[in-house]
């Protein structure tokens, strides 16, 4: 399983990256607002250039089909690791695969973003993208069953052989990120402060601690054999 980290905070990413953790790097229009950047071009570009060649899914930010379409020519020409969102439907629940279907045509990759259902996700993947976004968080807020939707995704892009592969967003907690590469996910993103609680353990640091102190009390007794000897 991949995994990317869901921000837009140059810090994080670079210290995630630097671990050898991160695939990839994921962003929508809030997590840029969220994490001060709000000149996309300049804020996509950096990112791209500091991951480089690793993804980094950048999203269209217009209701209107041709518009979407033009914006994501723009996206694909600041850098060759930009991957373009496209929602699966507009604002106006107008789908927007035709959108993806020709990026992916004149190959520019897609993420096929805000995915909410097995359907929409068949339906990307008929379209060709690159990658399905189902947001987990946002299927759960509704009472859906988010592990079903992904793991019923996974297993079904499997038996028909479609390269789509299924990115897990909209992560709430840890649970969502094991429940996730536990359905089958390919790709889970996720945000920083995730991967943090991931990697601690309060019973991890008590256990470093004791091997610390048995190490300290070791080199004690060297020493105390040492003067030993000399007396
Ligand atoms: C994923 O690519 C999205 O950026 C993100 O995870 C959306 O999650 P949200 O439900 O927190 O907006």
């Amino acid at each position: 399983m991949k995994i990317f980290v869901d921000s837009a905070n140059m810090v994080e990413i670079e210290k995630w990256l630097n671990m050898g953790i991160i695939d990839g790097v994921t962003t929508n229009p809030s997590v840029m607002l969220k994490d001060g950047v709000f000149d996309i071009e300049a804020g996509a570009k950096e990112i791209a250039r500091l991951v480089s060649p690793l993804p980094l899914s950048v999203e269209v930010t217009s209701n209107d089909l041709d518009e979407m379409l033009a914006q994501a020519h723009t996206f694909a020409s600041w850098e060759s690791n930009i991957v373009v969102k496209i929602p699966q439907v507009n604002q106006d629940g107008v789908p927007c695969y035709g959108v993806m279907n020709q990026l992916e045509k004149e190959g520019i990759r897609v993420n096929a973003t805000v995915a909410l259902s097995m359907s929409q996700a068949i339906l990307a993947a008929k379209a060709g993208a690159t990658y399905i976004s189902i947001f987990t968080g946002r299927v759960s807020d509704e009472g859906g069953d988010a592990n079903l939707v992904i793991s019923d995704t996974a297993a079904w892009l499997d038996y028909w052989d479609y390269p789509s592969e299924v990115l897990v967003g909209s992560i709430r907690s840890v649970g969502d990120i094991l429940g996730a590469a536990k359905a089958g996910a390919h790709i889970v993103t996720i945000p920083p402060q995730f991967l943090t609680k991931m990697a601690d353990h309060k019973y991890t640091r008590e256990t470093v601690r004791q091997f610390i102190t048995d190490a300290k009390n070791a080199m004690a007794m060297i020493e105390k054999e040492k003067v030993n000897r000399i007396v």
